[in-house]
C-alpha cells in the first residue's frame, strides 16, 4: 500500500470586509505566513469564499487530528486578532461565543477531511460557498454521483456504472444512515430533498469502497427552541477514473438551484457558481455563491489552483441566477423568498407576539362556548 495523504479543507468566518462581504487581505497573509512555518504541513492553499477564510492543506496525519485542527484553530483565532484591530464586521463570528455579529453565531469552524491514497494521477476538487448551509450539497452531490441526466458515466464508464454509497446524516437526531444509488434513491431524496434538516456526509465508491466526497456538515444547535446553525459549507470531491470526470462534477452546479441562507440566513435564493474573485455577494448579501477549485495532487503536493467556475461556459448559469435573483427579491418579507419561520435565523416574532397577546382572540374557545349555550 501506498502513503496516505490527508487532505483538510477547514473555514471561518473571523471577519467581514466589508459588512459580510469579502475578507480583508491582511487576514489571508496573516493565515499564509502562519501556515508556511508549519511542520504538519506537506503543503496549503488560502483563499476565502465571501466573508470565509479556507484553509486547504495536505499532511500524512490523517482525519481528525487534534495538532491539524488546533493549527487551524490557532491561525484563526490570529486572524481574529487581525480583524478586531481593523474593527472588521463580527470579529472572530465563528469562533467567540460573544462576538455579536447581528445574527446566530456559527457554531465554530467548518471541516472537510478525505484521507486517500494517490492514485497515479489524484484529481481533486474543492467547492467552497458563502451565504448559504450544509444541505446546499445535497443536489448537485445527487447529481454528480447518481443521475446519468448530469454524469453520463454512471451510464457508459464500467468503473462507476455500479453506482456510489451515500451516507446521510440526520442534522437534528445527530444520525446516520447508508443509501446505495441507484436501488435506494427514491428512499434517499425523501430525506436529502429536505436539505435543512438531512444532509449529504460522505459519498464512497462502492466498487472499491474509497471515499469520493466528502462535506462540512455539522450538527444543528438547539437555541430559543429552535435548531440553528447556517454554516457556510465545503466539499471535497474526488474526479476521474472510476468518479465523476471534472466536467460532469462542475456541470451538476450549472443548474443554479435554490438554497437556504443569503439576507440574515433566513432566506431562499439561488446558488451562483463564480471565480473566486467573484465571490463577493454584495446584492441583499448574496446570492449565494460557490467557488471551486481545482487541483492534482502529487505526493501531498497540491499542484494548482485552476478557478474552475472562471469559465465563460457558465455564464448563462449565473444569468438565470441573477433572473432568480430578482424574482425572487420581488416577494420581500413573504415566502419561499423569506424562510419558513422555524427556519430563520433572524426573528422578531416572540416579541411581536407578546405585544399582540391581548388582541389575539382565541376563535376555538369562542366557538365551544357559543355552542354551549
Ligand atoms: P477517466 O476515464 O479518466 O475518468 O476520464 C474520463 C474523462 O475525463 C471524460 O471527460
Ligand atoms: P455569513 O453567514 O456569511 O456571515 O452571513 C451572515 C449574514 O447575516 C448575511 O446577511
Ligand atoms: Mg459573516
Ligand atoms: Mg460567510
Amino acid at each position: 500500500m501506498g502513503k496516505k495523504v490527508t487532505l483538510s479543507v477547514i473555514k471561518a468566518d473571523v471577519g467581514g470586509y466589508v459588512g459580510h462581504s469579502s475578507v480583508h487581505p491582511e487576514l489571508i497573509e496573516k493565515a499564509k505566513g502562519l501556515l508556511s512555518g508549519s511542520p504538519l504541513l506537506i503543503d496549503f492553499h488560502v483563499t476565502h469564499v465571501g466573508d470565509d477564510i479556507n484553509l486547504i492543506m495536505t499532511h500524512e496525519l490523517g482525519r481528525n487530528n487534534g495538532e491539524i485542527h488546533q493549527m487551524a484553530w490557532d491561525v484563526f483565532t490570529a486572524c481574529t486578532d487581525v480583524a478586531k484591530k481593523l474593527k472588521l464586521y463580527g470579529a472572530g463570528q465563528d469562533l467567540l461565543a460573544d462576538a455579536f455579529s447581528g445574527n446566530i453565531k456559527g457554531l465554530g469552524p467548518g471541516i472537510a477531511e478525505m484521507e486517500v491514497e494517490e492514485r497515479k494521477s489524484e484529481t481533486v476538487l474543492v467547492f467552497m460557498a458563502d451565504k448559504t448551509e450544509p444541505g446546499a450539497y445535497n443536489f448537485p452531490l445527487y447529481k454528480m454521483f447518481a443521475d446519468p441526466f448530469n454524469t453520463i458515466g454512471l451510464v457508459i464508464d464500467p468503473n462507476m456504472h455500479m453506482g456510489f454509497n451515500f451516507e446521510v446524516r440526520d442534522l437534528i437526531e445527530n444520525k446516520k444512515i447508508v443509501f446505495s444509488a441507484p436501488e435506494d434513491i427514491y428512499d434517499m431524496l425523501v430525506f436529502i430533498g429536505a436539505p435543512g434538516r438531512f444532509s449529504i456526509k460522505r459519498i464512497f465508491h462502492r466498487g472499491t469502497g474509497e471515499i469520493a466526497a466528502v462535506s462540512s456538515t455539522q450538527r444543528l444547535n438547539l437555541m430559543a427552541g429552535r435548531y440553528i446553525g447556517k454554516d457556510d459549507p465545503v466539499c471535497i470531491v474526488r474526479c476521474q477514473s472510476g468518479y465523476p470526470a471534472v466536467g460532469e462534477a462542475l456541470e451538476a452546479f450549472a443548474f443554479p438551484h435554490l438554497v437556504a441562507g443569503w439576507m440574515r440566513g433566513s432566506h431562499h435564493g439561488p446558488l451562483m457558481p463564480v471565480a473566486q474573485r467573484e465571490s463577493r455577494p454584495t446584492r441583499f448579501d448574496g446570492p449565494p455563491r460557490v467557488i471551486c477549485l481545482g487541483f492534482q495532487l502529487a505526493e501531498g503536493r497540491l499542484v494548482g489552483p485552476q478557478d474552475m467556475f472562471d469559465d465563460p461556459a457558465f455564464d448563462t448559469a449565473r444569468a438565470k441566477a441573477l433572473e432568480i435573483t430578482d424574482y425572487m427579491r420581488r416577494l420581500g418579507p413573504f415566502e419561499p423568498q423569506r424562510l419558513p419561520l422555524d427556519e430563520m435565523e433572524y426573528t422578531t416574532m416572540p416579541q411581536v407576539m407578546k405585544k399582540l397577546k391581548d388582541r389575539f382572540i382565541d376563535l376555538r374557545e369562542k366557538k365551544s362556548k357559543s355552542s354551549s349555550t
